[in-house]
């Protein structure tokens, strides 16, 4: 198992080389290893957990002209390749495919404990220091303004909508990033969440006070 897990690795860091510093291999890293954390409290298949965790974001559809079959594609071809029992490389490319926000509206097609805690550990990374860290490279990444107060942040968009949204980073704050501490699977996510979440809001509002000329 140890081996189909280094190769795993190696496999996603050379496939990540090169990414923008948000969803790039460290990215991967870390939700591996909360994954890890999360999952030693609850009961789940440990290698579906850390493959798919590896895998997750192996060609995210953000970088693939919105297609969301090539990550799935991609896993599926790479587990094949390797001594995994076709049931384990099934769940895994299903949580590749199925993982993901995208506007949060959309009704849930597959779960699975394993995909709850490898989507808890994803989710935990876009929160708190860090989670602001890759908020504002992914906007610099795509030329967004920091902030614009004449434009507001819209929930209840739709996954399109979503997808194509070119607002301000700091409405991503309020149309994902503070939505996510009440949609964590389980209470391990939930905890850290919920303090990652309470970071957040302290840094918006030393942000608007910096804006105003407050502080
Ligand atoms: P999705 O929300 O489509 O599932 P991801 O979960 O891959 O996308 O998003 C991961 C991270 O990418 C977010 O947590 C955030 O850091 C960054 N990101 C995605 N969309 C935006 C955006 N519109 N503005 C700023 N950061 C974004
Ligand atoms: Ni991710």
């Amino acid at each position: 198992m140890q081996a189909i897990i280094d190769a795993t690795e190696s496999f996603v860091k050379q496939a990540l080389t090169g990414a923008e510093g948000g969803h790039d291999w460290w990215h991967i890293y870390r939700v591996w290893q909360q994954a890890r954390h999360i999952a030693a409290k609850e009961q789940v298949d440990m290698l579906v957990v850390e493959l798919a965790a590896l895998l997750h974001d192996i060609a995210d559809s953000k970088f693939h002209n919105g297609d969301e079959l090539v990550g799935p594609a991609k896993a599926a071809a790479f587990l094949q390749t390797q001594p995994v029992p076709q049931h384990v490389t099934d769940h895994v490319v299903n949580i590749v495919k199925h993982i993901s926000f995208k506007g949060g509206n959309n009704a849930r097609e597959f779960y699975s404990p394993e995909l709850g805690v490898v989507q808890d550990a994803d989710r935990l990374d876009a929160l708190g220091a860090v989670g602001i860290a890759r908020a504002f490279n992914y906007g610099g990444f795509k030329n967004r303004a920091l902030y614009d107060p004449a434009i507001a942040p819209q929930l209840n968009m739709t996954k399109e909508e979503y997808k194509h949204s070119a607002a301000p980073t700091i409405n991503h704050f309020y149309e994902k990033l503070l939505l996510l501490k009440d949609r964590m699977n389980t209470a391990t996510g939930k905890a850290l969440a919920e303090e990652r979440h309470a970071f957040m809001e302290a840094y918006l509002q030393q942000f608007y006070r910096e804006w105003n000329g407050e502080s």
